[in-house]
């Protein structure tokens, strides 16, 4: 329930993590009309400041709000028949090949409307929102005509209508060959860069365009040409790519001066060294690491080495990370990837923004607009060391506190 009632807030005896580091002391932090207008240590803060403020929260571990900055968020169906095909051994690789796999999501999608759509897909983010997202990045890919991929779009539009956060879409067209095009793959490449890119960037649908880079997706080449496309249209590029195989599509991206590659568990050093030349963010989906029991990791101490920015995400989506629980993910990136508290609450904050072009998000900082996460917590790290729902306090959205408990 929104609780704001007037526009000048503080917050006092938080922990503060900003985005990049915890702050070494209690600190207060005043909110103005939606933005962080002022951030000090509890012990020097001047009261005259707070002239007309109400006390919006005391004590526990504030956050910049959560950015999911990839997901899957709309689809119809499921696919826990796969998931046990899956442990019985059969390979996600041979189980898309058969037909199965994106094209199962995408024959349920195409025969959902809108609003059968908008209900399978709200669930799944008020859970996101109640683990603290502000902001949601939502791919298409499960439509694969044009009209269908404007549907996806449309929905993650609408969903950022319907509920307080912000939501980012990225036309996700090259996600796999719809089987209408089955031996025609170029020409389905032709059907993305000359109509949906289009359609997409005229009717405002799409932040970003993105590709799956795979030997079960599309290959460089025509990668290649969905990226001249995106560019040529003014959206942002991301990848999926070196997620089952390294084809060389996160270097692709980076030439093309890609926000992000995601997944890069077989990325190699020049693809590492591309991604930090042309600033990259590589976003980490350990949830689908683990939901695929990979074994292959992440090169994370090269990226490191080079000083490429690491995001986490949840990859929200039906087959590979059927999870909607962001807190969760920076567990698994310490896990499974050994990242450092520090760098997966980094991850899902401030370098996720990064990933999405939004360098005005996830951080606490004077000017920033105020999408802040209070956990009833003692320090940031509990936030990756425990998995544990419940332990949001008010999650607020443009300084206006929108859940409270
Ligand atoms: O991020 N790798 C490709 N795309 C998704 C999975 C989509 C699906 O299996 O439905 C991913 O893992
Ligand atoms: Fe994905």
């Amino acid at each position: 329930m929104p609780t704001q009632s007037t526009s000048k807030q503080l917050w006092r005896d938080v922990q503060v993590f900003d985005g990049l580091v915890q702050l070494s002391e209690a600190m207060t932090v005043l909110v103005e009309d939606g933005r962080i207008a002022g951030l000090w240590p509890a012990r020097e803060f001047n009261e005259a400041r707070a002239e007309g403020a109400a006390c919006a929260g005391r004590g526990g571990v504030l956050t910049p709000g959560l950015v999911d900055c990839h997901t899957h968020l709309v689809y119809a169906g499921n696919r826990a028949g796969e998931f046990e095909q899956r442990l019985e051994g059969v390979s996600y690789e041979e189980i898309a090949r058969a037909g199965g796999g994106i094209l199962s999501s995408v024959r349920a999608t195409r025969a959902a409307s809108e609003d059968e759509l908008i209900a399978a897909s709200l669930p799944r983010l008020d859970a996101l929102l109640a683990d603290g997202v502000t902001t949601v990045e939502i791919k298409s890919g499960y439509g694969l005509t044009v009209a269908d991929e404007l549907k996806m779009l449309r929905v993650a539009r609408r969903l950022g209508e319907l509920r307080p956060v912000r939501v980012i879409t990225t036309l996700l067209g090259a996600h796999a060959l719809p089987p209408e095009y089955a031996g025609r793959a170029d020409d389905y490449v032709s059907l993305v860069c000359d109509e949906m890119i289009p359609a997409a960037a005229a009717e405002g649908l799409a932040d970003a365009v993105d590709v799956f880079c795979e030997g079960i997706g599309f290959s460089p080449a025509q990668c290649e040409r969905i990226y001249q496309a995106a560019k040529a249209h003014g959206l942002a590029i991301k990848a999926h790519a070196e997620q089952l195989s390294n084809l060389g599509g996160s270097a692709l991206a980076a030439r093309y001066g890609a926000l992000s590659a995601d997944h890069i568990e077989y990325l190699d050093e020049a693809g590492v060294r591309a991604m930090a030349e042309a600033g990259t963010v590589a976003v980490l989906l350990p949830g689908a690491f683990h939901v695929l029991r990979e074994t292959q990791l992440p090169p994370i101490e090269l990226l490191r080495q080079y000083g490429v920015p690491m995001a986490v995400a949840s990859d929200a989506n039906p087959g590979t990370s059927p999870i909607c629980m962001p807190t969760l993910m920076a567990n698994l990136a310490c896990t499974l990837f050994r990242l450092t508290p520090r760098e997966a609450l980094s991850g899902m904050t401030a370098q996720a923004a990064r990933a999405l072009g939004r360098l005005d998000l996830g951080r606490i900082e004077v000017g920033a607009p105020a999408d802040l996460c209070l956990w009833d917590i003692q320090q940031p790290a509990e936030l990756a060391y425990a998995v544990q729902a419940g332990r949001l306090r008010q999650r607020v959205f443009n300084g206006e506190v929108v859940y409270a408990r």
